[in-house]
């Protein structure tokens, strides 16, 4: 748990309510939290669900491990404690977006299962959902697709501390959600997640 530095400050309250946003937006913010390896599908699964909520008239926002460290995080890298405090971060920003009413997309490898407890737990303690989905690929097929040629240099010693090749993965095990990428379509992976959201009232049913 990360230390509260600063001393007297207290939450300042407004007159506008989340439930206010809610209503104006006509909908309710939920966090989608994909983590996988690298190569394992987040970003994909992300990307094709963002825009099907999109189409459906729901507001959506992606959260993406390497678009976030080009921003906001640039000043971590991926020792185990720069990456907890990635996922720190980026469980409060996607607070932040689902307190507005947004449906958080949010794709990390999180590769720690109390890093991850941390940012569901953020959501728990002020009602917001938090949906953990586990984009399951083996390391193999994540290492056979390397789309980023990474797995290659780690392996060739250019890059330490990689995912799963010197560096640990702690898979979820009681996510929300369990996708096997190596056995589903994309199209069958989004319809899974739509139904959840469905299912939960986050999206009306059909
Ligand atoms: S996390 O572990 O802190 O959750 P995050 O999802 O933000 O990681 O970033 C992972 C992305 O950074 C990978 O998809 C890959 O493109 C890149 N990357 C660079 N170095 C590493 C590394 N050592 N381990 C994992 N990913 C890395």
């Amino acid at each position: 748990m990360v230390e509260q530095k600063a001393t007297n400050v207290h939450w300042h309250e407004g007159s506008v309510t989340r439930e206010h946003r809610n209503k104006l937006l006509g909908q309710k913010g939920a966090t989608l939290w994909f983590t996988g390896l690298s190569g394992s599908g987040k970003s994909t699964v992300a990307c094709a669900l963002e825009a099907e909520l999109i189409a459906r008239g729901h507001l959506t926002y992606r959260l993406d491990g390497d678009n976030v460290r080009l921003g906001i995080n640039k000043n971590l890298g991926f020792s185990a404690e720069d990456r907890t405090e990635n996922i720190r971060r980026v469980g409060e920003v996607a607070k932040l977006f689902v307190d507005v009413g947004v449906i958080v997309l949010s794709s990390f490898i999180s590769p720690y299962r109390i890093d991850r407890r941390v940012a569901r737990e953020a959501h728990d303690k002020d009602q917001m959902p938090f949906i953990e989905v586990f984009i399951d690929c083996p390391l193999d097929e994540a290492e056979k697709r390397d789309p980023k040629g990474l797995y290659k240099k780690a392996r060739a010693g250019q890059i330490k501390n990689f995912t799963g090749i010197d560096d640990p993965y702690e898979a979820p095990e009681h996510a929300e959600i369990h996708l096997r990428t190596d056995e589903l379509s994309l199209e069958q992976e989004v319809a899974v997640l739509l139904d959840e959201l469905k299912r939960r009232g986050i999206l009306d049913a059909d």
